[in-house]
């Protein structure tokens, strides 16, 4: 079973969050995510992307920016990305939404290395069962909100990993 590394000790740690469109859950997951950083000093920086170009350059989806204003965090000034092939070498660790971002990031790694910085984000809170956070893009606001509270769960799991 490939294992990430989350030892690294002597440079700043990259994280990545990965969805589909880049406009939804992975935003919200670099939100999140860079709050723990902050709140356990951790060295580290965090980005995000989506596997596909439909939202290249948007802004977060209005109801991912509200949900996390809710929670005091800030995502209204990122704009949307897709994943390069670069990404699988800049980055440390990798964590995708669901399988199907999974799969896609999986084949393009090139070598173990790369294929080991990769996992299902909520494999870190439900070990191997391959829960996905849901696209929440066609439903309701509730959706968010309950993407909030799986994220929130993932990012401190790993922060409290990362830490020690
Ligand atoms: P995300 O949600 O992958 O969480 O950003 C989606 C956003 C847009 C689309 C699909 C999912 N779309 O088909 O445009």
């Amino acid at each position: 079973m490939l294992v990430q590394n989350l030892n690294k000790t002597n440079n700043t740690m990259k994280i990545l969050m990965v969805c589909l469109g880049n406009i939804c859950r992975s935003p919200m997951a670099e939100g999140i995510m860079r709050a723990k950083i902050e709140k356990y000093h951790i060295d580290a920086t965090v980005d995000s992307c989506g596997t596909a170009a439909y939202h290249v350059g948007d802004r977060p989806d209005p109801r991912a920016i509200q949900t996390l204003k809710k929670h005091d965090l800030d995502i209204s000034h990122l704009h949307g990305r897709q994943f390069e092939m670069e990404d699988l070498e800049r980055f440390d660790l990798i964590y995708t939404m669901d399988e199907s971002n999974y799969r896609n990031i999986m084949n393009l790694a090139k070598t173990k290395t790369e294929e080991s910085k990769v996992a299902m984000i909520l494999n870190t809170i439900y070990p191997n069962e391959n829960i996905p956070v849901p696209d929440p893009y066609y439903g309701g606001q509730n959706g968010f909100d309950q993407n909030y509270e799986l994220l929130d769960l993932a990012c401190e799991e790993i922060a409290k990993r990362i830490k020690n």
